[in-house]
């Protein structure tokens, strides 16, 4: 965490980067990116959207007292699959992917379908403070402080009708500027699909994120806009959203497709449901360095069941996982 005072400071000093104004409450957010980190705003319009963002309150489920991952460890260790394989690359080799102008396609069954400018999208909508918890199924984790609103005031906008059971979300495709597309390792059949039951989808915890520490999303975390669902295993929060359309059957999903032994629609974090490759009742608590490693148990729903464990009351989790 970083307090006021000492951003102000440190700020100053890199006066090159432009400054992110505190909100105008004089409230401070939690988490800001280090200066020397701090990125520029894609365009004038996200430099607004960001002035007034409302710090996370001090109590769960929205915040979590746990330390958080240093955004160097969150912005250089990432699953971005578009970008390549490794866990640098979509830091490293995602320099020409543009994010600003930005659209969404909203289809299937709503009252308001159509292809709306993000820049619309997020008017409406109040910017927040929101530190998760994410568990990748690779049994690594993380503590985040996202920027973003809840999935929930995005979906009332274009008024699903009542045939809408679930939700379905696609990433960008762009081989120009993402070079795993068409790299000879990749495994996805793109784009990269994700999907929520709707009742999932308009849990209050169900996050959609256009920032992290304070600062404007980077590409290899998924900008402009991403998923973020922190009781589910990270592959279900997609990235780099253009679709998200309504349906009455349930999607199929990118990983499902791939391996469905091994991976489910519901994918809660569960450390009682067996993965053939990775464990799922521990977890490396990042950041990790050659000599310090933090290993802690994996909770049911990643802590989150008081929550969200009744959306599953009935389902044998062994069997929907
Ligand atoms: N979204 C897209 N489009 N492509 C991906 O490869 N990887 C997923 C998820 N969203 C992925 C994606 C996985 S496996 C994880 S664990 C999280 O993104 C990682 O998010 P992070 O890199 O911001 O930590």
């Amino acid at each position: 965490m970083v307090d006021g005072g000492k951003f102000l400071a440190g700020a100053a000093a890199a006066s090159a980067v432009p400054l992110i104004a505190h909100s105008q409450t004089g409230d401070a957010l939690k988490a800001r990116a280090p200066a020397e980190m701090r990125r520029s705003p894609p365009s004038a319009w996200w430099a607004d959207k960001f002035t007034n963002i409302k710090p996370a309150p001090d109590t769960e489920p929205f915040f979590t007292g746990e330390a958080l991952t240093p955004y160097e460890d969150v912005t250089i260790y990432n699953n971005f699959y578009e970008f390549g394989m490794n866990k640098s690359d979509p830091a490293t080799r995602s320099g020409e992917f543009k994010t600003d102008p930005w659209s969404v396609e909203i289809t299937g069954e709503v009252d308001k379908p159509g292809t709306y400018n993000l820049e619309d999208i997020l008017k409406p909508v109040d910017l927040e403070e929101r530190i998760y918890r994410l568990r990748c199924v690779e049994a690594w984790s993380m503590v985040i402080p996202w920027i973003g609103f809840p999935l929930a005031d995005l979906i009332k906008q274009f008024q699903p009708t009542s045939r809408a059971k679930f939700v379905e979300f696609e990433t960008i495709v762009d081989a120009d500027s993402m070079p795993g597309i068409n790299s000879r390792f990749a495994i996805v059949r793109w784009p990269y699909r994700e999907g929520l039951r709707m009742d999932e989808a308009l849990n209050p915890l169900a996050f959609m994120a256009v920032g992290l520490y304070g600062s404007y999303l980077p590409a290899q975390n998924g900008a402009p806009m991403r998923l973020v669902v922190p009781w589910k295993y990270g592959f279900k929060s997609i990235k780099s959203i253009v679709k998200i359309n309504f349906r009455e059957s349930q999607p199929s999903t990118t990983w499902v497709d791939l391996q469905s032994r091994e991976y489910g629609f519901y994918a809660n974090v569960n450390p009682d449901v067996h993965h053939p490759r990775w464990r799922q009742d521990m977890e490396r608590r990042l950041p990790q360095t050659l000599f310090s490693r933090r290993v802690i148990e994996t909770q049911m729903f990643n802590g989150y069941g008081e929550h969200v464990a009744h959306l599953y009351d009935g389902m044998d989790l062994a069997s929907f996982y």
